[in-house]
């Protein structure tokens, strides 16, 4: 492998645990976040969240914000409010330019922080979703129990990925700064408390097999 090529690789596998500004940060938002079956991996994670109009939503790890937008059309027309949380300023800087009459309308909140210590009161969300990103989070346990405290009695949470995807991601060296074992996130949610915890398949209208981690508090 030339070392241009090596060089690409490694900047990829940063930018997909903490996204940045520049060419590859560019690559990654164009091929790997916003494409369509990336899409319909967020609108499957919100699909098995289930949310009703005047429901508040906590999506972890948003980067450009294409999940929080498919969220936002199912609370547009009630009291509902689509929180997200991420801890890169350049996925804040586009989500928030991509979301700016959401934003405008009170209807939408994006925070930089981190799902470690999340800047929210116990008891605070109707459901929690997250997208291919709990790879990423150091001390899963903890993270887990941070987000157990914020959802409200029964709350739901949906974490969602592409397992061909993961697993092609996997071997090319692209996820090394992550650990994507879902056995070992499902471990960390019963850890921190949380119950019916269960590995599904989502198909979705187009056929797309995805897999989410079901759980509530
Ligand atoms: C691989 S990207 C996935 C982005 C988006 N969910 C998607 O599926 O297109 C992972 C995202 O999680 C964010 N992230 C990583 N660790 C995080 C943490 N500890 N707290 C909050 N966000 C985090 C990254 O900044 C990045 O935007």
């Amino acid at each position: 492998m030339t070392v241009v090529l090596k060089l690409f690789k490694e900047s990829i596998a940063r930018n997909l645990r903490y996204p940045t500004s520049g060419p590859v940060g560019w690559y990654i938002n164009k091929y790997f976040f916003e494409n369509k079956t990336r899409f319909y991996l967020k609108e499957a994670a919100v699909e098995a969240c289930n949310i009703s109009k005047d429901d508040v939503v906590l999506e972890v790890g948003f980067g450009p914000g294409v999940g929080i937008k498919e969220a936002y059309t199912k609370i547009k027309d009630g009291n509902g409010k689509i929180y997200g949380v991420d801890i890169s300023h350049s996925m804040i800087r586009r989500a928030s330019g991509a979301l700016q009459p959401q934003i405008q309308a009170g209807k939408v909140e994006l925070i930089l922080a981190d799902v470690a210590k999340l800047p929210f009161e116990s008891d605070k969300f109707d459901h929690v979703y997250h997208c291919n990103c709990y790879y990423f989070w150091d001390d899963q346990v903890a993270c887990a129990q941070e987000l157990h405290r914020v959802m409200k009695p029964n709350a739901n949470m949906i974490a969602a990925f592409y397992e061909r995807e993961i697993k092609k991601a996997s071997e090319a060296g692209m996820l090394k700064y992550g650990n994507t074992d879902p056995d070992k996130y499902m471990e960390s949610l019963r850890k921190a408390g949380f119950q019916g915890i269960e590995l599904k398949k989502w198909k979705n209208t187009k056929g797309y097999a995805f897999s989410v981690i079901v759980s509530h508090k």
